[in-house]
């Protein structure tokens, strides 16, 4: 299994470790992000582990403001390999859950929390520095959302994809990622991204011989992991309670990707020769123009 700290990225977070991160991403962290941005995985620190707005207090009072929509909890003893439906139902209440986080053995998500003012500015201001780059190579950064992990030690959040660009930031405990590269076929068939562009479950099929496609990543508070759109992950959390912040966003070349497999999808059923999903689908103009127009024929 390689080390994403041999790359050129990992030498530049190395350098950030010695000069310190005061704010949120630091010069050196912004250097590793701009080598990886948008289809590498990137070890990248931040400057966010103390900020009293990521404390289990400050998390359990926005889970009591939130919608009940917003926050999932599950209990966090699963296998790599899991369906939605095979998923156990929790049997504590929200608050229950995060009051004995460190023995209950579970994994909630708070979702959307920039629908909170206070958690939209911190969004913000965590994103602000990334921008220029963003733009510069995938279009503005759209559908700006962010989502906060509570999970007890041991948890397991299985193999799975999301359909963002996402940074992990590791607040308190430790966990390791391992993450693997997004467009391979053999960890996501055709058929999944496009059943998953058309709103399938995140969750992947396992199996051991992909092991060693991907890259193990330990992350500790101030750590923080770069994820490209699609690229497979699974989560093993340490020995300690362990709270993550996801900043994400969308761009044309993900909204371009679910668009040309949603077409996929279409063309399939009708038994029709598929387009090819490139490393470029915002370029595929033609190809987006024909899924737009099939939508309309077949809506
Ligand atoms: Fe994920």
């Amino acid at each position: 299994m390689t080390t994403l700290l041999d790359s050129p990225a990992g030498a530049a977070v190395e350098n950030t470790r010695s000069v310190g991160h005061p704010v949120t991403f630091a010069p050196a962290a912004l250097a590793a992000f701009a080598a990886a941005y948008p289809d590498f995985p990137a070890p990248l620190t931040h400057g966010l582990a103390d900020h009293p707005l990521l404390t289990v207090d400050a998390i359990a009072a926005l889970a009591d403001r939130l919608p009940g929509a917003q926050v999932e909890y599950n209990p966090g003893k699963l296998p790599l390999s899991i369906t939605a439906e095979d998923t156990p139902r929790p049997t504590l209440s929200i608050a229950q859950t995060i009051r004995t986080i460190g023995d209950n053995g579970s994994w909630m998500v708070l979702k959307n929390v920039e629908s909170d003012p206070a958690y939209a500015a911190l969004l913000d201001a965590a994103l602000e520095p990334l921008r220029a780059v963003v733009e510069s190579r995938t279009g503005p950064m759209a559908h700006r959302e962010a989502f906060i992990f509570l999970t007890s030690p041991g948890s397991v959040t299985p193999f799975h994809m999301d359909p963002e660009h996402n940074i992990l930031l590791q607040i308190a405990g430790g966990k390791v990622m391992t993450v693997f590269p997004a467009g391979d076929t053999m960890l996501v068939p055709a058929e999944k991204s496009e059943g998953f562009a058309l709103g399938a479950h995140r969750n992947l099929v396992w199996d051991e011989v992909f092991r060693d496609r991907g890259t193990a990543v330990p992350l500790e508070p101030g750590d923080a992991i770069l994820v490209p759109v699609k690229a497979p992950h699974f989560v093993h959390n340490g020995d300690r309670v362990s709270i993550s912040f996801s900043i994400t966003w969308r761009s044309e070349r993900s909204v371009a990707e679910g668009e040309l497999h949603s077409f996929n999808r279409l063309l399939r059923a009708c038994g029709l020769p598929l387009v090819r999903v490139s490393a470029r689908p915002e370029r595929q103009k033609l190809a987006r123009l024909g899924y737009r127009l099939m939508r309309r024929l077949v809506a």
